[in-house]
């Protein structure tokens, strides 16, 4: 991998774009133009922080957060592939697969005549993921930046014959309580609620209010989920493309006690909104042929 110099030389873009040393010495990428900001590191291709200009920050990043390049980053936008959660088959495999641990390559930084920045990370199989998955692929991180974040992640397959994957954009939004946010654009879907035995549900609120920990799945194609916050004033708006799920996760304070990359109150500061292609809808891609799953986030004044 280029030093950090050497990748601020090659992909730097004067008045835009920087790549520098982020927390625990991981390189990262910072973004930063009249429209918005950005950071990102070359480790998981994680997105770690996003504002649209003069607004708060609209990701959860963890104060506690592991940064040593080995355990996944706790907040921002984690890549999960090939599987979601624990393995089904392996349950001894990391969760939520290896993109989100893995260091990933920058393919270009431009910064666009709209104003926005369009930043491509890179990444691909190797005799560890073929230990762990034995199948060929490619990845793509494509991340624009303006006054929303537009995030796709594009898996091609490169193997022979057809691939079974999962995969998400497991977003941590910041809000100012959770206990005092609403989560509409859900009714109606299906979903397995996950802290509850994994037992299938249809949501019959309009508007979804947190109480304790949560962990569904909502197989929700293409619905625009609000999150509206009235501790911040503000709505963070998640929409999404060829994913055919909706994850919305909160540990609450007891599972986050046992998290030793949480701090003792930071559950009650986010809520993950993920767009995702799990369980029932994972991806089936014939050799050759390549999925894009994006998700655009922006805010909203209430
Ligand atoms: C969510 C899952 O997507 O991620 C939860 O639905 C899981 O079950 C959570 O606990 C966090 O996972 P991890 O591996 O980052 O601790």
């Amino acid at each position: 991998m280029l030093k950090i110099e050497q990748l601020q030389q090659k992909f730097g873009v004067e008045g835009a774009v920087r790549i520098e040393a982020g927390r625990g010495s991981l390189p990262k990428i910072v973004v930063a133009t009249d429209l918005g900001s950005a950071e990102i590191y070359l480790f998981g291709a994680q997105v770690a922080q996003f504002q649209p200009r003069g607004a708060a920050p609209v990701l959860f990043l963890s104060r506690s957060s592991f940064f040593d390049g080995r355990k996944p980053i706790r907040g921002g936008i984690p890549l999960v592939f090939p599987w979601f959660g624990p393995r089904a088959d392996l349950p001894e495999s990391p969760p939520h697969g290896f993109a989100r641990t893995r260091d990933w390559e920058i393919e270009s930084c431009d910064a666009r005549a709209d104003g926005s920045v369009r930043i491509v990370l890179a990444s691909g199989g190797d005799d560890a993921t073929m230990r762990l998955w034995p199948h060929s692929f490619s990845l793509r991180f494509i991340v624009i930046v303006s006054r929303t974040l537009d995030a796709t992640l594009e898996v091609r397959n490169i193997s022979k014959g057809d691939v079974r994957f999962e995969d998400a954009l497991h977003t941590y939004l910041a809000v100012g309580d959770v206990r005092s946010i609403s989560v509409e654009g859900l009714d109606g879907a299906d979903y397995v609620d996950r802290a509850d035995g994994e037992k299938r549900k249809k949501e019959q609120a309009k508007v979804i209010g947190l109480t304790g920990e949560t962990d569904r799945l909502y197989y929700s194609t293409a619905m625009k989920v609000m999150v509206r916050d009235p501790a911040l004033k503000r709505s963070i708006i998640v929409e999404k493309e060829h994913s055919g799920a909706t994850v919305v996760w909160n540990p609450w304070s007891e599972k986050s006690a046992q998290m030793k990359d949480m701090g003792p109150d930071e559950w009650q500061s986010m809520v993950c909104v993920e767009t995702a292609n799990a369980r029932d809808c994972a991806v089936q891609l014939p050799a050759n042929a390549t999925h894009r799953m994006s998700a655009r986030i922006g805010v909203a004044a209430l």
